[in-house]
């Protein structure tokens, strides 16, 4: 539900989301011309920001457009913002686009961005897929070439994602040239013979916050972690398929294009994985659910 009361963040004010306005002659309505992210916060505390603030920067330059503000100011107006929800563990959304500007492809020069900041309750996983594992479907990866870009023309993603609701999936794994790629808004990672591994960081696939917290929470226990690609039989003969995300942190996938995966249950490799983020991110303000897989 949209709260019409709920506090955003709109160019320098602070205002209610009912009152914040943006042109319709914005570069983001009429090109997707800007670059976002999702920062998960969990009692207050965001998760993981500097790798956050980090790809935001990463993203910037890959579309070539300046940072309004130095790390210093995005961590005093983030932690503003999460202090002025009703609500403890947040979904912080931060966009920034090229501006206002007479339409024309070409940049606008003396343009001043357009920055929005809103933050939502976080939308934790029900229980019931942290439990038994989430449906995904496949398909042909027919995005841009620049996936690690984390833009707001996001197109390629959202039709990926409605293949997935449309048969009943939460996600949609995608392959390119029969290698894995990521999900629709999410990273998959795979386990084979113990090995928790990943597909690289190239321009194929978002570099995700989560992916790297699953990765370092793998080594911190122990577990061989191997960065390469994957090809598409290798993926859909693994022991385990996991996806992450910031909303979704990491879950098992034990269904793909309809037909059980891995058994039909999350596996042990993912179990020993997600309980061990749950103790490593900041302590939830409500009842956690670490004990849950136990
Ligand atoms: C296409 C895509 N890949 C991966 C991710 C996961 O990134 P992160 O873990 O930083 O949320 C997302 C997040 O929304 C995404 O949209």
């Amino acid at each position: 539900m949209l709260d019409p009361d709920r506090i955003v963040y709109l160019n320098g004010e602070f205002v209610a989301l009912q009152d914040a306005r943006v042109s319709v002659l914005d570069r983001g309505f009429i090109y997707g011309d800007g670059v976002y992210e999702v920062i998960p916060v969990y009692g207050r505390q965001p998760f993981r920001m500097p790798q956050h603030l980090r790809r935001l920067q990463y993203s910037l330059d890959g579309i070539r457009l300046a940072n309004p503000h130095t790390e210093a100011q995005w961590d005093a107006l983030v932690r503003e913002l999460i202090a002025k929800q009703p609500f403890a563990d947040q979904a912080l959304y931060l966009q920034i686009t090229r501006g206002v500007a007479k339409r024309d492809h070409a940049f606008p020069i003396g343009v001043p961005p357009t920055i929005f900041m809103m933050s939502n309750p976080f939308p934790f996983p029900p229980r019931e897929q942290i439990e038994h594992g989430v449906a995904v479907v496949t398909a042909e990866d027919n995005r841009w070439m620049r996936c690690d870009l984390k833009t707001t023309s996001l197109l390629g993603n959202v039709l990926m994602r409605q293949i997935a609701v449309d048969r009943n999936a939460v996600e949609t794994i995608m392959f390119r040239d029969d290698h894995l790629t990521e999900a629709s808004a999410s990273n998959v990672l795979i386990v084979k013979n113990g090995s928790v591994i990943a597909p690289p960081k190239d321009n194929l696939i978002l570099p995700g916050i989560t992916y790297d917290a699953a990765l370092d929470v793998a080594r911190a226990i122990g577990l061989p972690v191997d960065v390469r690609p994957v090809t598409r039989h290798e993926a859909l003969s693994a022991n385990e398929m996991w996806i992450s995300s910031s909303t979704r942190e990491v879950l098992a996938v034990t269904k793909i294009d309809g037909a059980p995966f891995a058994g039909g249950a999350p596996g042990p490799v993912f179990r020993a994985v997600w309980q061990a983020f749950q103790e490593r991110k900041p302590h939830p303000s409500h009842a956690p659910t670490a004990a849950l897989l136990r």
